[in-house]
């Protein structure tokens, strides 16, 4: 008999601390992820916050950039993305179609800002639950960066 009432008393409290963890859940979901993004600039929505804050020139695809863009990538960058598919973050060899040059440059260079304050970033954040950390790099290496981006955008999805 007292067995069963231990029984009973351990399913008791296991409902109890179930209901009490949903519950907790629930007050913790309305975010105010409407507001993301209320702050920026139209310029900002599209390209994106750091330090690049204006349009860049591009020209034609330069083939040394390209290299050590392909560098950077494959030291810094490769631990997360693939080109093709999903990984730890989302595919890149379309990256340049989705995304301004300036809008790439900027996440590559202030990640938690644009995780913090961009409302696309946000959702990105949301869907690939794992933060973009940040690579140091110099606004050079992620010109770099992006000129790969642009070469590699050219081929076909594999
Ligand atoms: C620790 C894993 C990690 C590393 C390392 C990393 N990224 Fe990311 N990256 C992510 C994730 C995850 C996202 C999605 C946004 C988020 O959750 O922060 C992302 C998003 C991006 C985006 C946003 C644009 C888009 O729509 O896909 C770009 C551009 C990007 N990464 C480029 C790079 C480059 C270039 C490097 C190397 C210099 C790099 N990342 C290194 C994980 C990483």
């Amino acid at each position: 008999m007292q067995k069963l009432i231990q029984l009973s008393l351990i399913v008791l409290l296991s409902l109890i601390l179930i209901s009490c963890g949903s519950e907790k859940k629930e007050t913790q979901q309305p975010q105010s992820s409407a507001e993301v993004g209320a702050d920026l600039t139209e310029f900002e929505l599209e390209n994106g916050v750091g330090p690049i804050k204006e349009k860049i020139e591009l020209g034609p695809i330069d083939p040394k950039l390209v290299k050590r863009g392909e560098e950077i990538w494959n030291q810094k960058c490769i631990a997360c993305h693939k080109l093709d598919e999903r990984y730890v973050g989302p595919a890149q060899r379309d990256v340049i179609q989705r995304r301004t040059p300036e809008f790439i440059m900027n996440m590559m260079l202030n990640p938690e800002e644009m995780q913090k304050r961009h409302p696309v970033v946000r959702q990105l954040l949301a869907e690939y639950m794992t933060p973009m950390t940040n690579q140091n790099l110099t606004v050079e290496d992620a010109r770099a960066v992006l000129e790969f981006f642009r070469e590699v955008g050219k081929e076909k999805k594999k």
